[in-house]
């Protein structure tokens, strides 16, 4: 993936043709534009969304895969169609696509069927101190049960990866590598060929969190040659309620499920039970129908518009928000320069709580977000309770960064230093 910091790369007609997709963008907020900047945590939704979702409730709402009847049907075909083009999407198998409620849920299916049915008092699992705390959380709750050792790569200053040590992190004994594509905090884009690499040399699985790619980059699990990779429909365009993990078919087929109930069973008899093919043997009971269906329409929708552009145009928004901000008084931005960044900057003001800056963001209309961002340990490692954080999306213009920076000065003078 080239990076490109050349703001002058900026398509100014397309996003503001994009931005008539997302009736929210019109609205006001305190009297001003919104100026929706807190994509990492939830993105707006397009009306192709919109509209799947208004349409399967007034259409064709009824349960899948059961039914015999017309509407079933008509919802079987569009909630397994979804699947089918989710995972054209990220070039997997459909069989390979199961739908949980969101990133989160998926890790948690890994590390309760993988995990239990793989590791060992003695092996290892190797995680990474930028996780999101649905990264790091699970592995933990599993090594209490399980007795397992939990290793971190740590965090250079720069906020990249400090891969100095990794021939004694990750060993024989290390039995998975879970790491985060792209930094929710740090915006760092981490070098997962080389990651993976390094994990297969020692025979270890590899679990990509990709909440904060797949939405905004070309994903192919193929070429990456990732054993699992999880994301979430709400960072993408898509409703909340629906995520996914994508897990190699052997993998899947040889995991015990996860939770027992209806559709993940082939066949229940008073003395037993067999299970259902995969995926559904970890889809139990009435799925998130309406939510499927709109994620389908959600990666139609970035295909349409181009993950390569996607990428491109957030980049060089980021940049851009970097080189601006960099030069305000009292402003530390965490994590890599400009060429090294996905598209959100993460700060703080000298003086000035991260929850005092978003409120007087708001009142502008600016949304950003203020906390540790369920990443506690970056921020243990900088030293700070919080930060500051702007992320864009496919429908952020220059003039929203503009308006952020003179926000954040407006807040310099009204609590100084
Ligand atoms: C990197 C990363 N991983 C995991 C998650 C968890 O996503 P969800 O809350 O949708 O499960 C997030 C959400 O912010 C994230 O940014």
């Amino acid at each position: 993936m080239t990076l490109n910091p050349d703001i002058l790369s900026l398509d100014a007609e397309k996003v503001e043709k994009l931005r008539r997709d997302f009736p929210i963008l019109a609205r006001t907020v305190h009297g001003v534009p919104l100026v929706y900047l807190d994509n990492a945590a939830t993105t707006q939704k397009p009306l192709a969304v919109i509209d799947a979702l208004d349409r399967y409730y007034r259409e064709y709402n009824s349960n899948i895969h059961r039914g015999v009847h017309t509407l079933s049907e008509e919802a079987t075909d569009a909630y397994e169609s979804a699947r089918r083009r989710i995972a054209r999407f990220i070039n997997a198998s459909e069989k390979e696509i199961v739908f949980t409620r969101n990133a989160t849920e998926a890790i948690n299916v890994v590390a309760y069927t993988w995990g239990r049915a793989n590791l060992r008092p003695g092996d290892e699992v190797l995680i990474t101190e930028m996780e999101h705390h649905a990264n790091i959380v699970p592995w933990q709750i599993l090594q209490e049960q399980v007795g397992f050792t939990l290793r971190y790569v740590p965090i250079t200053e720069a906020g990249t990866l400090d891969l100095s040590n990794l021939d004694t992190l990750l060993t024989e004994k290390t039995k998975l590598f879970s790491f985060v594509h792209v930094s929710n905090v740090l915006g760092t884009v981490n070098p997962v060929d080389q990651l993976i690499a390094a994990a297969r040399a020692v025979g270890a699985c590899v679990l990509i969190d990709a909440s904060q790619s797949v939405p905004h980059m070309p994903v192919d699990v193929k070429a990456l040659d990732a054993d699992f990779l999880v994301f979430s429909g709400h960072k993408m365009c898509g409703p909340t309620g629906i995520g996914v993990l994508y897990g190699k078919r052997e993998l899947l087929e040889a995991m015990p499920p996860f939770m027992g109930g209806g559709d993940m069973i082939r066949e229940v008899k008073m003395s037993g039970s067999r299970w259902n093919t995969i995926p559904y043997k970890f889809e139990a009971g009435t799925p998130a129908i309406a939510e499927g269906i709109g994620l389908g329409a959600a990666v139609d929708y970035l295909s349409e518009v181009g993950l390569d552009w996607i990428w491109q145009q957030e980049h060089a928004l980021a940049a851009y928000a970097y080189a601006q901000m960099a030069q305000l008084e009292g402003v530390r931005i965490l994590g890599p320069g400009p060429e090294e960044r996905a598209g959100l900057v993460a700060f703080t003001l000298d003086g000035v709580h991260p929850h005092d800056i978003s409120a007087i963001l708001d009142q502008d209309g600016i949304a950003i977000r203020a906390g540790h961002h369920c990443a506690q340990p970056i921020h243990t490692h900088y030293d700070i309770a919080a930060s500051a954080r702007a992320s864009f999306y496919l429908y952020n213009t220059k003039e929203e960064v503009d308006k952020l920076t003179a926000a954040i000065e407006k807040a310099v003078d009204v609590f100084g230093f």
